[in-house]
């Protein structure tokens, strides 16, 4: 549930595109649970999680992660301080299997031993760390698949997987349950709700009734700025929030 100890905040963060303000005086702050940014197309979920990622640099403002000004690192050095984004399957090998996808993203977190006897412990640690990843994400029994010849709801829980591999404290998803028939979603779903229990999670997501299910906290973006922000149900009764954007489903 929800908790006073904010992770991540930004302040006063914006981002242009040429003309365009895509991001537009966000104030963001985020803590433990589910942390749910909707609003219709084109509001700008993606630009800012692109800032928080560092995949784009703001035209002004700030990021702050753990109390460390993040606004101006490199994607990479923002992983490595433990932020992951799940991006949709691109991070997969598809030729190779399960258990090797997720084993080599465990072991690209360990720092290369020279000593073998210290070598052969972390190997058995590695495998044991995917095993229970893979037991998370709900795909033990198709360790020895290819990635390829997974589902697509399968593909993303794998992603996900992935993103756990490498010992995150926070985790951010864009659109998890996009293609997903209801009862992959539903898994997806339980899936980010236990996380969460862990890390804070920050889910961008289309399906309302998925936002208001899983959400301790809904940011609504509209043009770049946040219109609202509450509990589920503050976003569910808000007038604003209809107007500008429920209304429009
Ligand atoms: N690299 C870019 N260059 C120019 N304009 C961009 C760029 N990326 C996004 N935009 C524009 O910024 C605005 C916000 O886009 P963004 O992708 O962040 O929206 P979104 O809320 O994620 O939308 P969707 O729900 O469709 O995924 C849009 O008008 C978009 O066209
Ligand atoms: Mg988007």
């Amino acid at each position: 549930m929800q908790s006073h100890e904010v992770v991540l905040y930004t302040e006063s963060l914006s981002k242009n595109f040429g003309a365009l303000r895509a991001v537009d005086n966000v104030n963001l702050k985020v803590g433990a649970g589910v942390h749910s940014i909707i609003g219709p197309n084109g509001a700008g979920k993606t630009t800012l999680f692109n800032l928080l990622t560092g995949f784009l640099k703001p035209t002004t403002g700030d990021i702050f992660y753990l109390g460390k000004k993040i606004a101006n690192l490199p994607p990479y050095e923002i992983s490595q301080l433990g932020m992951s984004r799940s991006f949709q399957i691109t991070s997969i090998f598809p030729d190779l299997t399960v258990y090797e996808n997720v084993r080599i993203a465990v072991q690209s977190r360990l720092k290369a031993s020279y000593n073998f006897l210290r070598s052969f412990k972390k190997l058995k640690g590695v495998d044991s760390k995917t095993k229970e990843i893979l037991g998370r994400v709900g795909l033990s029994d198709a360790a020895d698949s290819l990635a390829k010849n997974l589902s697509y709801g399968l593909q993303r829980g794998l992603d996900i997987g992935i993103s756990l591999a490498t010992d995150p404290k926070m985790i951010l998803l864009d659109e998890p349950t996009s293609g997903m028939d209801k009862k992959d979603s539903q898994k997806v779903i339980q899936l980010i709700s236990d996380i969460s229990k862990e890390m804070p999670v920050i889910l961008i997501e289309h399906n309302i009734d998925i936002v208001l299910s899983v959400s301790d906290l809904v940011t609504v973006l509209y043009m770049g700025r946040i219109l609202a922000e509450g509990s589920p149900s503050e976003i569910r009764k808000s007038e604003k929030v209809q107007q500008a954007y429920l209304g429009g489903y």
